[in-house]
C-alpha cells in the first residue's frame, strides 16, 4: 500500500487528503499537525474548519484510509509521498518584512524529513511558495540525506474556500512539476498516478518546478487582479452614473474575458491574494525588475482604496460621523460558506469605524466571537504567526458586541454594512429590520446582495457598490 503523509492539517492539508483518501482506497494518507487542538479538532465531530461537504467525507474515511495524527515523525518516516502543506505568512521582520514569504515553517518541515526519513521519499510542495523554493528544500535535504534519495515536486493547490470540495472533485487542472531528468520524471509519474485514480488524464499538466512554482503565485494575482479591475470600475461608475452590475455582465460577456470573478465587492480578502501578491512584487524587485513589481503592487493598492472607500462612504453619508452611532455588521468572514477571516475585508472596515468611534454590533454564521475579538486586536500580518498573538486591545472589545442574529444586529441601529455575501442576507425581513431601526436607517451594501428598489421603497438609504446613488 502506497503511504502519503501531509504536513500542516489545516484549509488546504485537510480536505486535499480527505479527497485523496475518498478517491484513492488503496493509499493510506496520514494528515499530521505540531498543533494538537487542531488534531483533535480533526478527529472529533466538531471539525476546525467548516467547509460544504467536508464532513462527510471525513466520516467516510477517518480510521480507515485517512488518519489525524501529532505523531509527525513517525508518519513522515513511514511515508511514501510527503506532502508539505504549511502555511507560508508574510514577513513580518528582517529581510523583506511586508512582503516576501516566511519559510520559517516550510524549512522546519523539511530539516524533520532530512532527520527522520530512512527511506528514499518524493517530497511533494503543497503550499504557495516562491518560485525557486524547491532548489532550497532540495539543499536542506541533500546535504543531510545519510544516503537518501529525495526528489522534490511543486504541485500547487487551486482550490477556493467555501467549494474545496467541488474543486477537489472537478478540478480546472492539476499542476505537477519536476525535475527534467529520470528520477525527476518518475516521481511525477508516481504522484500524476495519485490524481489519476479520479481526475482525467488531461486535466494534469507537468511542467518543470519553477514553471508550476510560479503558476501558482501568476494564477493568484491575475485572479485578484481582475477583482481589483471590477473594483476600480465600480468607483468610476458611482461618479457616473453607470452600473457596475451591468458594465460587468456586458464585459463578462466577451468569451475572451469571461463572465467569472467579475463581482464588484468591498475588497478581496482571504489568507492568500494579497501574501501571494506581495510576494510575487518581491522577487520581481530582487529579479531587477521594478516596473514589473510596481504593475502588482497596483492591485493590492486598489483594493486597499476600496476597503477605505466604503468607510469613508459610511462616515461621510451619516453626516460625518459616526461616533457613539450603533453600526451593524452582517458577515464577518472573508467569503461565504466559510468560517475563516484571514485578511477579511471587514478588519479593515471595522477598525476603520471604530477609528471613527462607532459602536459595532457584529453578526456572522460561521465566525465564532473569540476570532472576532481577536482579528480586531491584532497587528497586519501577524494573524498567520500563530506565536505572535497579539494581546486585545481593550478598546476594541469594549465598542464591539458579538450577537449570533441579523434582527437583533441591527436592533436600534443607525446603520448596517453587509461585508459578507452569505444568502440569508439576500432573504431578511428587512422592513421589520427598518422598523426597528434609528431613522434616517443606512444600509451599506459591500457585497451587492440586497435588492436596492425594494430597500428604498421601504424607507431605506441605501448604498451598494458601483451602483448609481
Ligand atoms: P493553515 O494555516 O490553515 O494550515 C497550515 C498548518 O500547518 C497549521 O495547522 C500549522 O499548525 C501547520 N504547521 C506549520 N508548521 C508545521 C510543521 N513544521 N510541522 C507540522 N505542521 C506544521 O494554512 P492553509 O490555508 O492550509 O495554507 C497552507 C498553504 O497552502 C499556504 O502556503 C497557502 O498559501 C496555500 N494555499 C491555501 C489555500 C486556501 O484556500 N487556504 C488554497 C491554495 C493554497
Ligand atoms: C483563492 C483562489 O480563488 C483559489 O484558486 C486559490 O487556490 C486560493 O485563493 C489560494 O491560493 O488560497 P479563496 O481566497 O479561497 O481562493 O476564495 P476566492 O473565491 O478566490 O475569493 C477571494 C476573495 O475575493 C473573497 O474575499 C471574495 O469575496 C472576493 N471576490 C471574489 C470578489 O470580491 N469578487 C469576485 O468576483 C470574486
Amino acid at each position: 500500500m502506497v503511504k502519503i503523509c501531509c504536513i500542516g492539517a489545516g484549509y488546504v492539508g485537510g480536505p486535499t487528503m480527505a479527497v485523496i483518501a475518498l478517491k484513492c482506497p488503496g493509499i493510506e494518507v496520514a494528515v499530521v499537525d505540531i498543533s494538537v487542538p487542531r488534531i483533535a479538532a480533526w478527529n472529533s465531530d466538531q471539525l476546525p474548519i467548516y467547509e460544504p461537504g467536508l464532513d462527510e467525507i471525513v466520516k467516510q474515511c477517518r480510521g480507515k484510509n485517512l488518519f489525524f495524527s501529532t505523531a509527525v515523525e513517525k508518519h513522515v518516516a513511514e511515508a511514501d509521498i510527503i506532502f508539505v502543506s504549511v502555511n507560508t505568512p508574510t514577513k513580518t521582520r528582517g529581510l523583506g518584512a511586508g512582503k516576501a514569504a516566511d519559510l520559517t515553517y516550510w524549512e522546519s518541515a523539511a530539516r524533520m524529513i532530512a532527520d527522520v526519513s530512512k527511506s528514499d521519499k518524493i517530497v511533494v510542495e503543497k503550499s504557495t511558495v516562491p518560485v525557486k523554493t524547491a532548489e532550497a528544500i532540495e539543499k536542506i535535504l541533500t546535504h543531510n540525506s545519510k544516503g537518501i534519495k529525495y526528489q522534490i515536486l511543486s504541485n500547487p493547490e487551486f482550490l477556493a474556500e467555501g467549494t474545496a470540495i467541488e474543486d477537489l472533485f472537478k478540478p480546472d487542472r492539476v499542476l505537477i512539476g519536476g525535475r527534467e531528468t529520470p528520477d525527476g520524471q518518475k516521481a511525477v509519474q508516481a504522484l500524476k498516478a495519485v490524481y489519476a485514480n479520479w481526475v482525467p488524464e488531461d486535466k494534469i499538466i507537468t511542467t518543470n518546478l519553477w514553471s508550476a512554482e510560479l503558476s501558482k503565485l501568476a494564477a493568484n494575482a491575475f485572479l485578484a487582479q481582475r477583482i481589483s479591475s471590477v473594483n476600480a470600475m465600480s468607483a468610476l461608475c458611482e461618479a457616473t452614473g453607470a452600473n457596475i452590475s451591468e458594465v460587468s455582465h456586458a464585459v463578462g460577456k466577451d468569451t475572451r474575458i469571461g463572465s467569472k470573478f467579475l463581482n464588484a465587492s468591498v475588497g478581496f480578502g482571504g489568507s492568500c491574494f494579497q501574501k501571494d501578491i506581495l510576494n510575487l512584487v518581491y522577487i520581481c524587485e530582487c529579479n531587477g525588475l521594478p516596473e514589473v513589481a510596481d504593475y502588482w503592487k497596483q492591485v493590492i493598492k486598489v483594493n486597499d482604496y476600496q476597503k477605505s472607500r466604503f468607510v469613508n462612504r459610511v462616515v461621510s453619508s451619516m453626516f460625518n460621523t459616526v461616533s457613539g452611532k450603533k453600526i451593524a455588521i452582517l458577515g464577518f468572514a472573508f467569503k461565504k460558506d466559510t468560517g475563516d477571516t484571514r485578511e477579511t475585508p471587514a478588519i479593515d472596515v471595522c477598525n476603520g469605524l471604530l477609528g471613527d468611534k462607532a459602536h459595532l454590533s457584529i453578526y456572522d454564521l460561521q465566525v465564532t466571537e473569540e476570532q472576532i475579538r481577536r482579528d480586531l486586536s491584532m497587528k497586519k500580518f501577524d494573524w498567520d504567526h500563530p506565536i505572535h498573538l497579539q494581546p486585545m486591545s481593550p478598546a476594541a472589545v469594549k465598542e464591539v458586541s458579538v450577537v449570533w442574529d441579523a434582527y437583533e444586529a441591527t436592533k436600534g441601529a443607525h446603520g448596517i454594512c453587509i461585508l459578507t455575501e452569505w444568502d440569508e442576507f439576500k432573504t431578511l425581513d428587512y422592513k421589520k429590520i427598518y422598523d426597528n431601526m434609528q431613522k434616517p436607517a443606512f444600509l451599506f451594501d459591500g457585497r451587492n446582495v440586497v435588492d436596492v428598489e425594494k430597500l428604498r421603497e421601504i424607507g431605506f438609504i441605501v448604498y451598494s457598490i458601483g451602483k448609481p446613488l
